[in-house]
């Protein structure tokens, strides 16, 4: 029979900051779910965060922390690989024969390098070349399938201009990958604030999200106090002033996987929102209980964490190699004897 030829999936996520519903409702639980049905890779791109000034024990925490989370949440080492960026020195590697060969122009004209650089007088070369190594990531793996949120579509498409110039320049065929942008409805918004995607950069501010590990009071007090209206209608709706509703029956299908028709009828005949507020911190309650607690196991098993990471690497190593390998032939570098 013939071999089914699976997609290849590549994504990844800067160890920065804790790792909130946001992230898992609108990336992490996509992964886990589609695992199986591809051949995917998930990188927690270390070498990516140093591009803005960090603080190397919070960086080294970090990176642990997230690496237990995406095990914690569901990630399983024999269906997808989960390894760390700095892991794999070819990445580092390939991003310096692609820079040879991306013209400036095309980092500078990247919107978040223009935002992020903005008012500074001081940046890192890393930071505006920060497109050129996710290419790489991406590039490596022959991936034909890139998850990301909408602010980072540009960069996918600027490693799709790479890759296209590449081939162009020399006698090759890297794989041209394709941005895949989730779908309506995993767009998380701030508790305290529903017109403001939930993020890192507010996380220490209370009540805006909840972090995967929050107490169980903590995230029914962060429920029970987000934002809603003065109305009563439980209902899905995109009016604004319906946005803080909307969020919390939006978190409440992406954990529960029910419909929208399925949603409202149970709330038919709810007394308000507090009963809306009760469910949908139940549901995520019951979701977040058994990832904390394979966390905390793997967060007090070094070696097993260790081993995780190290196998993820291992099977990362063969296939960015054997890539890394043809680029150096085909640009004319020579590959040593072994
Ligand atoms: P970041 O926290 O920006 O590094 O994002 C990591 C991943 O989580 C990316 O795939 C984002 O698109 C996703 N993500 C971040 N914040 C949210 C949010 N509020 N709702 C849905 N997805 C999010
Ligand atoms: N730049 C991405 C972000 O900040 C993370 C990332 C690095 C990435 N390399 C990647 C995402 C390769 C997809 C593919 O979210």
């Amino acid at each position: 029979m013939a071999k089914e030829i699976r997609s290849r999936v590549f994504s990844g996520i800067q160890p920065s900051g804790n790792v909130h519903l946001g992230n898992y409702l609108g990336a992490i639980k996509g992964w886990v779910q589609r695992q199986s049905e591809k051949d995917n890779f998930f990188c927690i791109v270390d070498l990516h965060a140093l591009t803005v000034p960090n603080d190397p024990k919070q960086l080294n925490t970090q990176t642990r922390e997230l690496s237990a989370m995406l095990f914690a949440c569901g990630l399983e080492p024999e269906k997808c690989t989960v390894f760390i960026q700095s892991h794999v020195a070819c990445h580092s590697e390939g991003a310096w024969i692609l820079n040879c060969i991306t013209p400036l122009g095309w980092l500078e004209r990247m919107t978040q390098y223009k935002d992020k650089s903005k008012g500074k007088n001081s940046i890192s070369t890393g930071l505006l070349d920060y497109p050129v190594l996710m290419a790489a990531d991406i590039l490596l793996y022959d991936a034909n399938e890139v998850p990301v949120g909408e602010d980072q579509k540009q960069h996918v498409e600027l490693a799709r201009d790479i890759a296209l110039r590449f081939n162009s320049l020399y006698d090759s065929d890297l794989i041209v990958p394709e941005p895949v942008i989730p779908a309506v409805g995993a767009r998380v918004m701030g508790l305290d604030n529903p017109l403001v995607k939930m993020s890192k950069t507010y996380s220490n501010v209370r009540g805006h999200a909840i972090g995967l590990l929050d107490e169980d009071k903590e995230i029914d007090r962060s429920i029970k106090r987000a934002v809603t209206d003065s109305g009563n209608e439980i209902r899905f709706s995109d009016a604004i002033e319906s946005a803080g509703v909307n969020n919390l029956l939006s978190i409440y299908r992406v954990i529960t996987q029910k419909t929208e028709i399925e949603i409202e009828s149970e709330f038919a005949n709810a007394r308000g929102y507090g009963d809306l507020k009760k469910r949908v911190s139940e549901v995520i309650i019951e979701e977040l209980n058994p990832i904390k607690d394979k966390y905390n196991r793997l967060m007090s098993d070094v070696g097993e964490l260790d081993r995780l990471l190290s196998s993820g690497a291992q099977k990362a190593e063969e296939i960015s190699r054997a890539r890394l390998n043809k680029i150096k032939q085909t640009i004319g570098l020579v590959l040593p004897k072994n």
